[in-house]
This record gives structure tokens, C-alpha cells and sequence, in this order.
């Protein structure tokens, strides 16, 4: 054949193919979320996130001082309550001693320069587990008491240190509420990556076992977004936007390619979008039969979550990414 066009040169060496690459992972791409739990010197398996760990303060130090010397440079802070401290309003979530705040001080302590982002919900403090208040009556997530009640949660977390608060809870109008009490606050530097696109999906449920904050009736379907819906991420996030948010999130990433490219192509900020737990159990149980290369996987996940639009990816495989870039 005589051809105009050999679509395969640019596929013939790797070399080649890495010159015209159009999407490269680096260590800077990534957000590592962090368990943490009561006491000393504890690190808990969890049994649906293979690999994975809830870790004491003093252990999660350790931890943070291995992940910045490695090149990963912000942790996503998530709590596991006890179950004394659980109630209806969240209030332990706003206890400047609590364990959020003592490991955000701890976090900031160690690496000064760890960006460290911290969760913003109601789950793991309510004894429903819904990101919310409850209203007993109905059993409906009250929005405008939530906020208020979030607004105290997100003020402490900048007490203690916090870069970034990350609101997952999706009530309406928060973004704004806690700029503006930022900004009254006198912390004008802590930022806001705002779930902004979160949908209510199965893939978190294995987070749910981690911090022990499955819902204890019902779904969170009035909150989070129907994953029928795609227009809408597009004003949730606009509105984000508008609201104050620095960064915005699109939540779950694997199922949900197509709604990162588009909000990458709405907005001007920074789009994260978050690898959650049960993208990572996937992986590592068809790894564990043999049914697929788990490097292999992590890489190509990545890898597509950000040529769909995602500047940053939360996700469980930080650190093994970091050591397979390094690697290659
Ligand atoms: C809670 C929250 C959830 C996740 C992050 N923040 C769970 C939920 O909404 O029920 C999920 C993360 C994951 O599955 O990795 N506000």
C-alpha cells in the first residue's frame, strides 16, 4: 500500500510514544486520604481495603514524614469517632481538643509544609451517620442547621492548621457561608476544595467499614446526586465556584470520566477528582486473584482519570503510584 497517513509511527518505539504522551502522572497530581483512630501506637487493618490503614496521631507521623520525603505533599484527613461521642448535632466535630484538630496541630507540627486537607461532613459524629442533622421526625437531612453546624467544624479546622477544608457533606449554599466566616474569622489563607459534583454511589462502601459510618437508615440520595444526571454536576459546580470554592471535586472518578472532562471544560479552577474506596477495592481483589496486574491497573486508572480533566486525584494508590513513576 501506498499511504498518506501511517497512524502507527508515532506508536513504533517507547521512546516515541513517550515523546508525544498527552497525559503524564507526577507526584504532585496526587492527594492521599488518611485515617486516623483513638490511642497509641495503633495501626488497623481494614479488611475491605486491602493494604490500607486507620493509624494512631503518633503513628500517622510517621507516616507523613515517609509520604513528604517520598514527594507526596497533601493528606486528606478523615476521623473515626467513637461511638460515645456520636450524636445528632456532630458537636464533638467542633471540639477544638478532638481528634481531627489534634492531628491536624500534630500533621502541621511535623511538615510545616504538608498540605494538609481536612474532611467536612457529619458522618463519622453522627450517631445516624448521615452527613448531616437529622430531623427525627422525617428522617430528611436538615439543610440550614447542618451548615451552621459545619461552619463551626470548618473554623476549627483552620484553628487547628488546616490548608483546606474539604466540604463532602452537599448542602446547599455551605461554600459560601464558610468563606464568608473564613474570611471573618481572620483566616483568609485556608482555602475550600469543595465536593462539588459528589454522587451517592456504592463504590464507598468499603470507607464506610473504615471509619464505621454507614448510615444507619436509609441512603444519602437527598443529598448526594443521582448518577442519572450529568447536567447537574455542571451547576453544582458552578455554583461552587461562585460560592468561593478554590478546588473543585468530582467524586466518584472511574464511573464518572465523563463528568470530570465536562466540568474540567465549565470552570477555571483547579477540578480534583477523588479515587474512592471502592475503586480501590475493585483493583486490589481482582489483583489478589491473579485476574489483573495491579500496577498495571493503578497506572492506566490514574492515568485516564486525568486525561478526562482532573488536575489532582485523591486516591488510595498515591504511594504506590509515586513508587511506580519512580520506577519507570
Ligand atoms: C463522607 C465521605 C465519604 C467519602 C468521603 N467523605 C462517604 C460518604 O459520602 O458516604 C467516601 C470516600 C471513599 O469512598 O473513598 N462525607
Amino acid at each position: 500500500m501506498i499511504l498518506q497517513r501511517r497512524n502507527r509511527i508515532i506508536r513504533r518505539s517507547a521512546a516515541i510514544r513517550a515523546m508525544v504522551a498527552e497525559t503524564r502522572l507526577h507526584p504532585d497530581d496526587f492527594i492521599l486520604p488518611v485515617f486516623i483512630t483513638e490511642g497509641k501506637d495503633v495501626v488497623e487493618a481494614i479488611s475491605s481495603m486491602p493494604g490500607y490503614f486507620r493509624r494512631s496521631v503518633n503513628k500517622t507521623i510517621e507516616e507523613v514524614k515517609e509520604l513528604w520525603s517520598m514527594g507526596i505533599k497533601s493528606v486528606l484527613l478523615f476521623i473515626k469517632c467513637n461511638d460515645s461521642l456520636k450524636d445528632n448535632t456532630g458537636r464533638e466535630s467542633w471540639n477544638p481538643a478532638g481528634l481531627m484538630q489534634q492531628s491536624i496541630k500534630a500533621i502541621k507540627d511535623a511538615v510545616p509544609e504538608m498540605i494538609v486537607m481536612t474532611d467536612v461532613a457529619l458522618d463519622p459524629y453522627s450517631e445516624y451517620g448521615h452527613d448531616g442533622i437529622v430531623d427525627v421526625q422525617s428522617g430528611y437531612i436538615l439543610n440550614d442547621e447542618t451548615v451552621e453546624a459545619l461552619t463551626k467544624m470548618s473554623l476549627s479546622h483552620a484553628a487547628a492548621g488546616a490548608d483546606f477544608i474539604a466540604p463532602s457533606d452537599m448542602m446547599d449554599g455551605r461554600i459560601g457561608v464558610f468563606r464568608k466566616a473564613l474570611e471573618e474569622n481572620n483566616y483568609p489563607n485556608v482555602g475550600i476544595m469543595s465536593y462539588s459534583a459528589k454522587y451517592a454511589s456504592c463504590f464507598y462502601g468499603p470507607f464506610r467499614d473504615a471509619l464505621d459510618s454507614a448510615p444507619g437508615f436509609g441512603d444519602k440520595k437527598t443529598y448526594q446526586m443521582n448518577y442519572a444526571n450529568r447536567l447537574e454536576a455542571i451547576n453544582e459546580t458552578l455554583q461552587d465556584v461562585e460560592e468561593g470554592a478554590d478546588i473543585v471535586m468530582v467524586k466518584p472518578a472511574m464511573a464518572y470520566l465523563d463528568i470530570i472532562r465536562e466540568v474540567r471544560n465549565a470552570v477555571t479552577v483547579p477540578v480534583s477528582a477523588y479515587h474512592v474506596s471502592g475503586e480501590y477495592a475493585m483493583i486490589k481483589a481482582a489483583a489478589e486473584r491473579g485476574w489483573l496486574d495491579e500496577d498495571k491497573a493503578i497506572i492506566e486508572s490514574l492515568t485516564a482519570i486525568k486525561r478526562a480533566g482532573a488536575d489532582l486525584i485523591a486516591t488510595y494508590f498515591a504511594k504506590d503510584a509515586v513508587r511506580l513513576l519512580q520506577a519507570s
